[in-house]
Order: C-alpha cells, then sequence, then structure tokens
C-alpha cells in the first residue's frame, strides 16, 4: 500500500440510535418479551475498530434456553402459526421486511460497530439482502402443498392417496458473526414461512442486530412464541439447545468444527441438521480473460468482508502467462481495500471481528512465511489504535501442504499459485476437504463449462464471485456442509412429508 497521507483509523462517533441500543440492559427475547437471564453471567460487546468494550448482552444459562424451548414448543403446538392461513404468514413476514427496510440505516450501523465491517458495506449487502431473504421466503408459505399419488401395486380406485407438507416444528438456529443480520434472515426466513417456531442464538461477538430484530417481531404481528432470540455462548447455551429433546431441527452455519459436533449431538435425538461449513474455496483466472477487469474481481473475492466470507476465493489459481499481471492488478486494488474504522465513509474493509481472530490470521500469515511462502502485498497488520486490522494479503512461493493453503484462515489472505493446463488446475482446485464455493474466470465458454463440471463444490461462479440470490439454492460439498439453504430446496429443509393412505 502507498496511500500518500496515513489513514486515521480512530472509530467515528455512534449516531444516537445507536447508543440507545448499546445503553440497554442485557436481555432475552422469550415469547415476545424482553425477559431477564435467570443468573447474571454477560458477555462483553466490543467494538473490533477500537477494541473497546461498548456494552453487555446476556449469557444465556441452561434454564433461559429451556425457558426459550418452551415458548416455541407451545407456540407450535397449539398451531397459532403454522394454522394461520398462508397469506397471514406471508403479509407478516413482508411487514417484518417492511420494519427492517425502515430501519436499514440503523442496523447497517450497529453491524459495523458489532462486527467491524465497513458501513456501507453493510448497507449495500448485508441488510438489502437480508430484506430479499425475508421477501422471497415469504411468498413460499403459500406455494408449499403435497402431491396426489396414485399407488404402483393397487388397482385405480382401491386407496385414496396423497402427500402433505408439514412444518419440522421447533427449529434451534445457530449463525455465525461475519454476516451477522443476514445469517439470522437466511435462517429464520423457511423457517417462519413453512410455519416452524424458532429459538435463534446470534454468535456471542455480534449479537446486537439480532436483538434490535427482536424489537421489530411482535410490531410485524407474529405470535408470541414464534421467533425468540437468545444471547450466549456456544458451548453452553448453543449445546442445550442442540441437544434439547423438545427441538426438532437445528440449522447451523459457522466452523466446519463444530458443526462436526453438532451433527454427532444432534444424533441423539435424531434432529434434523442442516449445516453450512466452511470453505478453501479456489479461484480460476484462464489466460484469455480481460486483466483489467478480472484483476479487482479477483480481489474483491478475497478481501470483501476482511475474507471473513465462507466462500472467500482464497486460494487464486492463475495461468502462468497471465499470473504477474493479475497480481499486479490486484495489487492496485490495495488502497481501495486498506482497511479503516467500520464507520470511516470511506471504508471498503474494516476490522477484523475479534482480537481472537485477528491472532487467528496475522498466525497464519507467519506459519505461511516460516514454510517458505513470500509476501507479495500486506502481510502485515497496521499499527495504531486499539482496531483489529490486517492489511490486504497476497502469498506467493507456496505449495499444497502448506497450512496457509490447506486450511481456512477466513481473514484477508490470498495464496496464489500458477497452473498450465485445465486438467491440472481442476484437480488443485479439488484437493482440498472443502466443497463451497468456486470461482472461473474465461471469457471461453466452453472452458468454463467444463470447469463447472470439473469443480466439486455447492456453487460455482463464472466471471463473478460470492454472488449469492435468495431463489438460487447455496450450500457445501464434502466437509463444507449437508443440506442447502435459499430456493426451494431452502424451504424443504423446514418441511416432513406426510403419506396418507386410505383405503375406499
Ligand atoms: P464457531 O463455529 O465456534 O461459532 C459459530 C456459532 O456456533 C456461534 O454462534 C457459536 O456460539 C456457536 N457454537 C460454538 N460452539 C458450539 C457448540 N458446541 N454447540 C452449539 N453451538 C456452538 O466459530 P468461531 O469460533 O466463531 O470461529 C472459528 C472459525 O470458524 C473461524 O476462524 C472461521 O474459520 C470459521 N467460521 C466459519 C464461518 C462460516 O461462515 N463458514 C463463520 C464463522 C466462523
Ligand atoms: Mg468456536
Amino acid at each position: 500500500m502507498n496511500a500518500v497521507t496515513p489513514i486515521n483509523r480512530e472509530q467515528r462517533p455512534y449516531s444516537a440510535a445507536a447508543q440507545a441500543v448499546l445503553a440497554r440492559k442485557p436481555a432475552l427475547f422469550i415469547n415476545n418479551e424482553w425477559v431477564a437471564s435467570s443468573h447474571d453471567k454477560v458477555i462483553e460487546v466490543e467494538d473490533p475498530s477500537s477494541g473497546k468494550i461498548i456494552s453487555h448482552i446476556a449469557d444465556a444459562s441452561d434454564k433461559d434456553v429451556d425457558r426459550a424451548v418452551a415458548a416455541a414448543r407451545a407456540a407450535f403446538d397449539d398451531g397459532r402459526w403454522s394454522g394461520l392461513p398462508p397469506i397471514v404468514r406471508d403479509r407478516t413476514m413482508n411487514r417484518f421486511a417492511d420494519l427492517l427496510e425502515a430501519h436499514a440505516d440503523e442496523f447497517a450501523e450497529l453491524e459495523a460497530i458489532d462486527n467491524g465491517k465497513a458501513k456501507g458495506m453493510a448497507a449495500a449487502v448485508d441488510i438489502p439482502g437480508a430484506i430479499s431473504q425475508l421477501r422471497f421466503m415469504a411468498g413460499w408459505a403459500s406455494k408449499v402443498s403435497g402431491e396426489t399419488t396414485a399407488p404402483y401395486t393397487m388397482p385405480a380406485g382401491a386407496v385414496f392417496s396423497y402427500t402433505v407438507k408439514e412444518p419440522v416444528g421447533v427449529c434451534a438456529q445457530i449463525v455465525p458473526w461475519n454476516f451477522p443480520l443476514l445469517m439470522v434472515a437466511l435462517k429464520i426466513a423457511p423457517a417462519l414461512s413453512a410455519g416452524c417456531t424458532i429459538v435463534l442464538k446470534p454468535a456471542e461477538q455480534t449479537s446486537l442486530t439480532a436483538l434490535r430484530l427482536a424489537d421489530l417481531v411482535a410490531e410485524a404481528g407474529f405470535p408470541a412464541g414464534v421467533l425468540n432470540v437468545i444471547t450466549g455462548n456456544g458451548h453452553t447455551a448453543g449445546d442445550r439447545m442442540v441437544k434439547h429433546p423438545d427441538v426438532d431441527k437445528v440449522a447451523f452455519t459457522g466452523s466446519t468444527e463444530i458443526g462436526k459436533l453438532i451433527n454427532r449431538n444432534a444424533t441423539a435425538t435424531l434432529k434434523h441438521v442442516t449445516l453450512e461449513l466452511g470453505g478453501k474455496s479456489p479461484v480460476v483466472v484462464m489466460p484469455d480473460v480481460d486483466i483489467a477487469a478480472t484483476a479487482p474481481g479477483v480481489a474483491g473475492a478475497i478481501f470483501f468482508n476482511a475474507g471473513q466470507v465462507c466462500v472467500a476465493g482464497s486460494r487464486l489459481y492463475a495461468h502462468r502467462s497471465v499470473f504477474d499481471k493479475v497480481l499486479e492488478g490486484m495489487a492496485q486494488t490495495g488502497d481501495f481495500w486498506a482497511p479503516r474504522a467500520s464507520l470511516d465513509p470511506e471504508a471498503h474493509m474494516g476490522a477484523i471481528v475479534s482480537k481472537e481472530q485477528h491472532e487467528k490470521v496475522m498466525g497464519y500469515i507467519e506459519a505461511g512465511k516460516r514454510d517458505g511462502a513470500s509476501v507479495a502485498m500486506g502481510g502485515d497488520a497496521p499499527s495504531n489504535g486499539g482496531g483489529y486490522f490486517v492489511n490486504p494479503t497476497i502469498l506467493v512461493d507456496v505449495n499444497p501442504q502448506m497450512s496457509v493453503v490447506r486450511e481456512e484462515i477466513f481473514g484477508p489472505v490470498v495464496v496464489a499459485q500458477r497452473f498450465d493446463d485445465l486438467d491440472e488446475v481442476a484437480k488443485a482446485a479439488n484437493d482440498t476437504c472443502y466443497g463451497l464455493g468456486a470461482g472461473v474466470w474465461t471469457k471461453d465458454v466452453a472452458t468454463m463449462h467444463k470447469l463447472a463440471a470439473k469443480i466439486k463444490s455447492g456453487t460455482v461462479w463464472g466471471n463473478c464471485h460470492a454472488m449469492i440470490d435468495a431463489a438460487l439454492p447455496f450450500g457445501g460439498y464434502k466437509e463444507s456442509g449437508i443440506g442447502r439453504e435459499q430456493g426451494r430446496h431452502g424451504i424443504e429443509a423446514y418441511l416432513e412429508t406426510k403419506t396418507v393412505i386410505i383405503q375406499l
């Protein structure tokens, strides 16, 4: 980076609306009411741009979890939500989206303060994305239906047989900190549309927007107990949710390690499970590309959200003939992606979410260097204030055995490698335990389709990256997850199929 004047990374003042949220007493949202935890344990809320403690949230006890599950159970069992006409569920969800839209600026600011991401990005991506998930899924409330299917082995008219779609039941939904509100919306939207009831737990690092959203639940018209929001730690509150006998389904987004643990724990009572986990997504740049258009796209694939994206394009494979030019082009975006305080209007990349994650990212960069990697850009943390900033980083001279190439770093760090032919790069792209996303950059339609077929991942992007849409299924191959979210697949994950066979 060669910024002429040094960047002032001091956090900007918070708005009055944000200050009011931060001043609130820790509380849990159960049965459409704010209630105190059964014990007085709290979790500190930190602004990653300054490292300062700015508020506290409740660390839900086992009793609190049980209370929230009981509320969701009762709300499910008496049909106060699933029994409503689909048009009412649809309208309630759209009203919820309207309220969110009306407070969009406040939500973007809270997300920026809590997570460290640039407010402008939260306003452009996270909040509209959350609204879009709610609106898209609202429409499915009236579109899901069973079928009348004639049996294979019986004469016509012997029986009348049909299937019905029913909501799965009480859902425990656990989300991570990288896109806090968007992940919340992605989880609750299909569940609500299907008629399920929910206990939602945002990540302990970033619970503010989920709590603020809970304010709008009753106003939107959801009956009590349909959407309960509790805050707390994963190994305590999250664990209790996953093991609770009154929970029918667990939906989780987060690390592959915890996803595996949750899958094991949910097995005891054979709960339905959907998991959206880690990634080490490859980005392939073919020799025919327009470098001026491709290099910024490839840079954005890793530096957007400071690389804290499950589909971050963290392994770059550029054809030998264009490798140097692609890296040059990426380096030119260094000033654009230079980390700034999250409320700085010029920020595109903010801070890393926490000290722990900052140390993890810097640790990987150090490990890469020890293993023989060279730094082509960044590789360091700007020293100022107490914020958790990392400069956008490109590592070269890497090999497939290095931890920086194999493991999810979850920071603005890309490892760049050269390749010569299509089969070689397809093999390299698939040399990972993950399979969440992949990017292919080429003007050649045949090459695009060949690579799309060869790469084992839930999504393949062509000449773009991390494009997400509520109508398009999203999920992972291999250790990147189980099941799909969004689209028709997304709603089906919250439905049971009942077969009714009546002898006539
Ligand atoms: P994590 O997987 O531990 O946390 C995600 C969510 O799971 C949080 O809400 C947490 O409270 C909950 N949780 C944790 N342990 C639990 C348990 N035993 N039972 C039930 N719920 C539990 O992720 P963490 O520790 O925040 O980050 C570690 C690494 O995970 C990151 O460095 C990154 O590599 C990866 N990660 C991947 C994400 C993705 O979108 N794929 C999102 C966040 C982190
Ligand atoms: Mg963890």
